[in-house]
């Protein structure tokens, strides 16, 4: 199969394409870099050089997926079967500053791949969404026929709104094909230690803070919130392994082979942690201390999610297999191999 990967560069969508040509589909990659490098490409390549001892069919190319000139070309020149669309603005804070950024590169962005693909007949579409269209849901665990909430913030709504109009495109035209993939937590990186989450900044999540914390970037960790209605009063999140979410991506693709219209998967491990047992399980994968503080409750946040996975296993035979200690030792060692993350390449 020949895949286009949005966003192919960064933190999803580098494991994603290892998986892809792993598999042995053709990948071409658009990413317009502003948040990521160029060098995870090439270890992208190095891993699936390594894994198939033979060069991977990859092409990178740098630009924006609004760009309805460049998409043009693009479709004229490749012979796409599907397209992964993991390109977006993720960060919730940023999204509040710069809601037009976000509509535009979010909502915009995906239309103008929509009519892009549109024209050039290509109907199969893989679309990163998140558990944070469901708002605060009634009870755990989510399941996809849950309603959507209302997202409180930007970026939230702007995923949402995508959602929306993707399924009126499949309602308008029986040959789409199109899977909204709810992602968790992603956390994790290859086992590899050459790609990961490269966070620009004070790291907006769990992990990487954690992460940066126990390499002595930052520190200490403030514990957001120790008094909701849970165990031992922090917030629990459904974490999934990154490689676990990226064989995700190939699941949908085959349904897609098979299927029309549109499914909805929540992908999660069906299982919460809250964030002191991601610390204690970081000290154990490290063999060094997480010094934290518990502070307010941090805005916007929920008391506790995790999915309801069992919809993605029936549907996509896809399952979740990595588990809390293989996130925690394959984020340590891509910290531990690369302090900077991508560093001076960006
Ligand atoms: P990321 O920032 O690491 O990757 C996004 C990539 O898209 C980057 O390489 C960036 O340079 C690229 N990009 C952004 N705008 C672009 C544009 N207009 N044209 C071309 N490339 C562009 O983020 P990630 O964590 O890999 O997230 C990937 C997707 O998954 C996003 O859509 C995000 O909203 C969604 N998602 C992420 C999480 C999470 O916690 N990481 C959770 C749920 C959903
Ligand atoms: C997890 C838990 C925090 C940082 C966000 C987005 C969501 C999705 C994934 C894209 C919470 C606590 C965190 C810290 C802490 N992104 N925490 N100290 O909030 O579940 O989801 O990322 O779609 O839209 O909202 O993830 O990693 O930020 O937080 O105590 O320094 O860790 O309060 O309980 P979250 P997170």
């Amino acid at each position: 199969m020949k895949v286009l990967v949005t966003g192919g560069a960064g933190y999803i969508g580098s494991h994603t394409v290892v998986e892809l040509l792993n598999a042995d589909h053709e990948v071409v990659v658009l990413d317009n870099h502003c948040n990521s490098s160029q060098t995870a490409l090439e270890r992208v390549a190095r891993i699936a050089t390594d894994a198939r001892r033979q060069t991977p069919q990859l092409l990178a190319i740098e630009g924006d997926i609004r760009d309805r000139l460049l998409l043009d070309q693009l479709f004229t020149k490749h012979q796409f079967d599907s397209v992964v669309h993991i390109s977006g603005l993720k960060a919730v804070s940023e999204s509040v500053a710069q809601p037009l950024a976000y509509y535009e590169n979010n909502v915009a962005g995906t239309i103008t791949l929509c009519q892009a693909m549109q024209a050039a007949g290509v109907l199969n579409l893989v679309f990163s969404s998140s558990a944070t269209v469901y708002g605060e849901p009634p009870e755990m665990p989510i399941r996809e026929d849950f309603p959507t909430g209302v997202p409180i913030n930007p970026y939230g709504r702007s995923k949402l709104m995508v959602e929306q109009m993707l399924q009126d495109l499949a309602r308008s035209d029986p040959h789409w094909s199109i899977a909204l993939l709810r992602y968790f937590n992603p956390a994790g990186a290859h086992a590899s230690g050459l790609i990961g989450e490269d966070p620009q900044g004070i790291p907006n999540n769990l992990v990487p803070y954690i992460s940066q914390v126990t390499i002595g970037q930052r520190d200490k960790l403030s514990v957001f919130g120790g008094d909701y209605p849970t165990a031992d009063g922090t917030g629990v999140r459904d974490f999934i392994h990154v490689v676990d979410l990226a064989l995700g991506h190939l699941a949908a693709l085959g349904w897609m082979q098979q299927n029309r219209g549109i499914g909805i998967w929540n992908l999660g491990t069906g299982r919460g942690f809250s964030v002191l047992e991601v610390v204690r399980a970081f000290e154990q994968a490290s063999g060094r201390p997480v010094p934290y503080t518990i502070v307010e409750r941090r805005t916007g946040d929920i008391a506790a999610c995790w999915a309801d996975a069992s919809r993605a296993e029936r549907e996509l035979g896809w399952k979740a297999v990595r588990g809390l200690e293989e996130m925690m030792a394959d984020t340590w060692r891509w910290q531990s191999m690369n302090p900077l993350g991508y560093g001076q390449a960006r």
